[in-house]
């Protein structure tokens, strides 16, 4: 396993285990899921993954417990991060919040306690000052954000007065907004950039197509499933392709090497078996050259999936069959 090259408390692995798949129907993985997931957790911890990602709204909390079962007594071992959902955080709120995800994850402390998304009234400063008192108290180590522009984040951390250790943000090869100036002010700052979706949850394994798309709520939702857009990625599926046989790799070991060859940055993704688990683990060992990494860029560049309010009617369509 690498680590993020960065002084924190506890090494950070440039490959962690997202889990909103925990306890979460949406995804559509039934009821025999809850087992997979413990396992999941138990081998990704044998392979040296330190960096385990949840937060309050996944299940309902019941990522949070899931995930806290499992690690056991090696929570303290690691780096477990969870975050707020900002319905109103309000300092008072995102405390009692934060002490009731402890207590659903079995710590006496959250490694990383992030705000699950900018709350468009409520201001960072009222919301830091309850992740200081926090600090302060040691129910919290290092204070995250989630899907913040640079502006806010920025912001975020001189309403801490500390440095706001982390942003996660959708990064993919699909998704490549942050290369504009989150992951480079993490570099120069000493930041973490924390890349969720980093296999487009799944279109960027090649498993997929427009006569076998994925099922359950999440991905039915996510207009990159759409068979047009499956049908346009097939190019990116064969450069990714490409490039995983000269490494024997997968296109989603290749895909998550491509996002962790910048250094600040670490990925976070979800798992539906123990196999996958073990193979995004993998992808941490993989050395893209110079040639390959501009081969895959250019072919993510020429992808141009339909989107945004053109692809609602499709969407609709697909989800109603009409
Ligand atoms: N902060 C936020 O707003 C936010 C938003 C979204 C997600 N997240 C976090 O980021 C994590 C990851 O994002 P995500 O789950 O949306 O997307 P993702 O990690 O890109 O995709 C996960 C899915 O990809 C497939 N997969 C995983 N590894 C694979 C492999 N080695 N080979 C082939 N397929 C593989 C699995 O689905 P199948 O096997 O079913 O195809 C898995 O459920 C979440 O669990 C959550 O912790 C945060």
């Amino acid at each position: 396993m690498r680590f993020v090259p960065l002084d924190t408390p506890k090494p950070i692995s440039k490959i962690g285990l997202g889990t909103w798949q925990f306890g979460s129907k949406e995804w559509g993985y039934g009821p025999d899921y809850e087992h997979r997931a413990a396992d999941i957790v138990r081998r990704a911890l044998d392979l040296g993954v330190t960096l385990f990602d949840t937060a309050e709204i996944y299940g309902f909390g019941r990522s949070e417990r899931i995930l806290g079962e499992a690690l056991g007594e090696d929570r303290a071992k690691v780096v477990v991060a969870s975050k707020v959902f900002p319905v109103l955080p309000i300092a008072p709120v995102v405390q009692q919040r934060a002490v009731a995800s402890a207590a659903r994850l079995g710590v006496t402390s959250i490694d990383l306690y992030q705000v699950h998304q900018p709350n468009p009234v409520v201001a960072d400063t009222t919301t830091m000052r309850g992740m200081r008192a926090l600090q302060d108290v040691g129910l919290v180590g290092e204070v995250g954000v989630s899907n913040y522009n640079l502006r806010r984040w920025r912001f975020a951390e001189a309403a801490l007065g500390r440095r706001v250790l982390s942003n996660q943000v959708r990064y993919s090869m699909i998704d490549r907004g942050p290369e504009e100036d989150l992951i480079p002010y993490a570099e120069q700052a000493g930041r973490i950039v924390i890349a969720y979706s980093p296999l487009a949850q799944g279109f960027l394994s090649g498993r997929y197509d427009a006569k076998n798309p994925p099922s359950g709520a999440v991905r039915r939702a996510n207009p990159y499933f759409l068979p047009e857009n499956l049908e346009r990625g097939a190019q990116l599926i064969e450069a990714l392709r490409g490039v995983a046989d000269a490494h024997d790799a997968t296109p989603s070991q290749i895909a998550l090497a491509y996002l962790l060859r910048q250094p600040n940055v670490v990925a976070i993704p979800g798992a539906s078996s123990v196999e996958q688990m073990e193979r995004n683990a993998a992808a941490a060992e993989i050395d893209l050259t110079d040639d390959e990494y501009a081969a895959l860029a250019a072919a993510a560049r020429q992808f141009r999936p339909v989107t945004g309010l053109a692809a609602l009617p499709k969407l609709i369509r697909a989800r109603t069959g009409k």
